[in-house]
């Protein structure tokens, strides 16, 4: 048995009346799953919505309706800014996140590095201040088409990660995972091949472990997760779950790969 996350990166999507009835969905759909499942153990589920989505989530989170899940569910942050507060125009950081309801945020994703020319530097200081300030964070790395091709995938993964090892905050174990998500599988319906996943995610572990990371770290695959293809992740032993984009819109969607999760949790997979 291992314990499994999964997820949910709305990026740039639901208004915050979408985003109630979407996570609405969600719980609902999680119930169902728990009288299937038991109260064996539950995936961790966290959803990303949109910073303007945040606080129609928190308040649906609260409601008595769905009592039975929402502790089940968390929210994070898409983004988060390092410094705590100041004359940042568009920027949040992360006591506002905490404040509005978050225990997480997605950092580094792909489309931050790529759109908004973010740079290994300023993920890492991002990653720090949010763990500073006590959220989870889930780190984001991952190679580019060309990369692979040219069996640079290790470097780059090498490259993205040697400023986070060296500049974590004391206090990082059991906040942090990275999500490993190679750019050419994100929104293209091209995932990775399950051994080449599985053999990225053992090198994140043992690079971790070469900077003096003690215990487990978990890693997430993030490109193109189905429910058709969830599973065949999810079996893989340094794989710990999945960092959703379009399959994470539809709440049947996210449920087939939330239920994939459970049964990978409760090793009947
Ligand atoms: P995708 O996105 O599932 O739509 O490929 C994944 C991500 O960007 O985290």
């Amino acid at each position: 048995m291992k314990s499994m996350t999964v997820v949910g990166n709305w990026k740039m999507h639901t208004t915050p009346q979408e985003a109630r009835i979407l996570l609405r969905d969600i719980l609902r759909g999680l119930t169902h799953l728990r009288e299937i499942h038991g109260s064996g153990p539950w995936p961790r589920v966290l959803v990303a919505p949109p910073f303007t989505s945040l606080a129609a989530c928190q308040e649906t989170l609260r409601d008595d309706e769905f009592a039975e899940t929402v502790w089940a569910v968390h929210l994070a942050g898409q983004d988060v800014f390092w410094e705590a507060e100041g004359a940042y125009t568009g920027a949040i950081s992360a006591p506002m996140l905490l404040a509005s309801g978050c225990r997480a945020v997605v950092v580094g994703h792909s489309e931050r590095r790529r759109i908004f020319r973010e740079t290994d530097e300023e993920a890492v200081l991002k990653a720090r201040a949010a763990l500073q300030a006590g959220l989870d964070v889930f780190f984001c790395v991952g190679e580019g088409e060309d990369q692979r091709e040219a069996g640079e995938t290790f470097a780059v993964l090498r490259r993205q990660l040697e400023p986070l090892w060296e500049r974590l905050p004391a206090g990082a174990q059991g906040k942090l995972a990275i999500a490993y998500e190679p750019v050419w599988a994100i929104g293209t319906g091209r995932a990775a091949r399950p051994e080449d996943a599985e053999e990225a995610a053992q090198f994140i572990r043992e690079d971790a472990r070469r900077h003096g990371w003690e215990g487990d770290l978990p890693v997430l695959y993030g490109g193109s997760v189905t429910p058709e293809n969830a599973g065949s992740f999810f079996r893989l032993p340094s794989i710990h779950g999945a960092l959703v984009g379009g399959a994470s819109l539809k709440a049947a969607s996210f449920l087939g790969i939330l239920e994939a999760a459970w049964k990978a949790a409760e090793g009947s997979l």
